[in-house]
C-alpha cells in the first residue's frame, strides 16, 4: 500500500523549498522503503534547487541520509525491514567494465530506484536527489543503494558519510593513498576539506597543512587535525606549504574548492612525484592552463576523486567503527540538527559559511 509522508520538494529554478505530503509506493523488485532519520543538507541539494544540476523539476531533495530499512521487495536479500543503513548515491551493476575492474564509483549502469514517488497534490513525478530523496519521512531507493551499519551510531553522525564527508575522507584515504609520515595540504576546508583533514589524519599523515580564504574555516580545521594553517587570501599558500615542507611541497595536494586558481595552487604546492587529488567539482566553463613542460617535469599524478573513490560496503561500517572506538570525530561535522522545514535557512547559514553541516533529523 503507498503511503503519504512528508517531503522537502524544490518546485521550479530559484523556488524556495515546500514541505509537500508524497507518495511513496511499496518497493518494487530490488528496492527497498527507509523510513529516514537523519539527512544532511549538501551544496548539491542546494544546486539542485537553483537549476545548476538538472532542470528535471519537481525534485525531492536530500540524499546524505540514515534510517531504517521498512520494507523490501522481490528478491532483496542484502537488507531486511528493521536493518539500520546508510544510503549511498550509487547502486552499481556489479556487471559492466568500471565495476569487473574494482571501480564500481565509475559504474556504466547505476541502478538507482525508478522515479515512483510522487506529489500527492497533483501527481507529478518527482526526482529524487541523486537518486535518493531523503529530505522526506520515508523514501524509496534501490537495496543496493543501503548499506548495513551498527545501529549503535547516531543517524545524524552515520548520514554524513553518505556524501561530503565520505568524499573528503575518501580524497585522502583512497584516492590520495595517504600514509603514514606523509605531508598533506589540502586546499579550501569546508565540510569536503575538513573530512579530508580527518582522512589524513586517519592515515597518518605527519603534517596536515589547512589552507583557506576564512580564518573561521581555519580554526575548525586545526580541530579536526590540521597541523599547520596558511589564510591563502594573505599569503601566498604555495610558497608556504613549500616553506613548511623544507622546500620540497606536500607528498598529497587535495583541492577541496573547484576553481582554477586553487588547481594551479595545489599543481604546484605538491613535492616532485607527488599526488593532487582533485575533489572540489568545477563548472562547465573553467579552464587550466599550465606550462606542459611542468606538467611533465613534476611527475606524479594528479587524480580526481569521484565520490571519494568509496566502495559502500566497506567503507562505511569501518569508519562507523572508527567513529565509534573514537579515532575518528564524525559529530565534529554536525553544527546543528534542524526540523525538516528548516531547509531554506540552512542553505542560507550554509551560503554564510557559518556551518560544516546542517542536519535534519526526523
Ligand atoms: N582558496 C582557498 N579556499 C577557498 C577559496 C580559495 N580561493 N575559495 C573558497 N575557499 C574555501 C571556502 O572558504 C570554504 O571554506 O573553500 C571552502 C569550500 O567549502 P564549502 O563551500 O563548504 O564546500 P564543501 O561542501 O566543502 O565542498 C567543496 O568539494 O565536493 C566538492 O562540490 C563540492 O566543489 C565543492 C567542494
Ligand atoms: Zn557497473
Ligand atoms: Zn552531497
Amino acid at each position: 500500500m503507498a503511503q503519504e509522508v512528508r517531503g522537502v520538494v524544490a518546485p521550479g529554478k530559484n523556488a524556495p523549498v515546500r514541505v509537500e505530503t508524497i507518495v511513496v509506493p511499496d518497493p518494487g523488485p530490488g528496492e527497498a522503503v527507509v523510513q529516514v532519520q537523519a539527512c544532511g543538507v549538501c551544496h548539491t541539494d542546494l544546486h539542485y534547487k537553483q537549476g545548476g544540476i538538472s532542470d528535471a523539476y519537481p525534485f525531492l531533495l536530500g540524499h546524505e541520509a540514515a534510517g531504517v530499512v521498512e520494507a523490501v521487495g522481490e528478491g532483496v536479500t542484502d537488507v531486511a525491514p528493521g536493518d539500520f543503513v546508510i544510503l549511498n548515491w550509487r547502486a552499481v551493476c556489479g556487471q559492466c567494465r568500471a565495476c569487473k575492474r574494482g571501480r564500481p564509483w565509475y559504474c556504466f549502469d547505476t541502478h538507482n530506484a525508478a522515479r515512483k514517488m510522487s506529489l500527492a497534490s497533483d501527481g507529478s513525478v518527482l526526482e529524487p536527489a541523486l537518486g535518493i530523496g531523503a529530505f522526506a519521512e520515508k523514501t524509496l531507493v534501490a537495496a543496493g543503494q543501503c548499506t548495513k551499519v551498527d545501529p549503535a551510531v547516531s543517524p545524524a553522525v552515520a548520514g554524513l558519510l553518505g556524501c561530503g564527508v565520505m568524499a573528503g575522507i575518501g580524497a585522502a584515504v583512497n584516492t590520495g593513498q595517504v600514509t603514514r609520515g606523509d605531508s598533506v595540504a589540502v586546499i579550501g576546508c569546508g565540510g569536503v576539506g575538513d573530512a579530508a583533514i580527518a582522512g589524513a589524519r586517519l592515515a597518518g599523515a605527519a603534517k596536515i597543512i589547512a589552507v583557506d580564504i576564512d580564518d573561521r574555516k581555519l580554526t575548525t580545521a586545526e580541530k579536526i587535525g590540521a597541523t599547520h594553517t596558511v589564510n591563502s587570501s594573505t599569503a601566498d599558500p604555495v610558497a608556504a606549504i613549500r616553506e613548511l615542507t623544507d622546500g620540497f611541497g606536500a607528498d598529497v595536494v587535495i583541492e577541496a574548492v573547484g576553481r582554477p586558481e586553487t588547481y594551479e595552487q595545489a599543481f604546484y604546492a605538491r613535492d616532485l612525484a607527488g599526488t593532487v587529488v582533485l575533489v572540489g567539482v568545477p563548472t562547465p566553463e573553467m579552464r587550466l592552463e599550465l606550462p606542459l613542460l611542468d606538467v611533465f617535469g613534476r611527475g606524479g599524478a594528479l587524480k580526481s576523486s569521484w565520490y571519494g573513490d568509496c566502495l559502500p560496503s566497506r567503507d562505511f561500517p569501518m569508519l562507523i567503527d572508527l567513529h565509534q572506538q573514537g579515532r575518528l570525530d564524525l559529530g565534529a561535522f554536525v553544527t546543528e540538527t534542524i526540523a525538516l522545514d528548516e531547509i531554506e535557512q540552512a542553505f542560507a547559514r550554509m551560503h554564510g559559511g557559518d556551518v560544516l553541516r546542517s542536519v535534519v533529523v526526523f
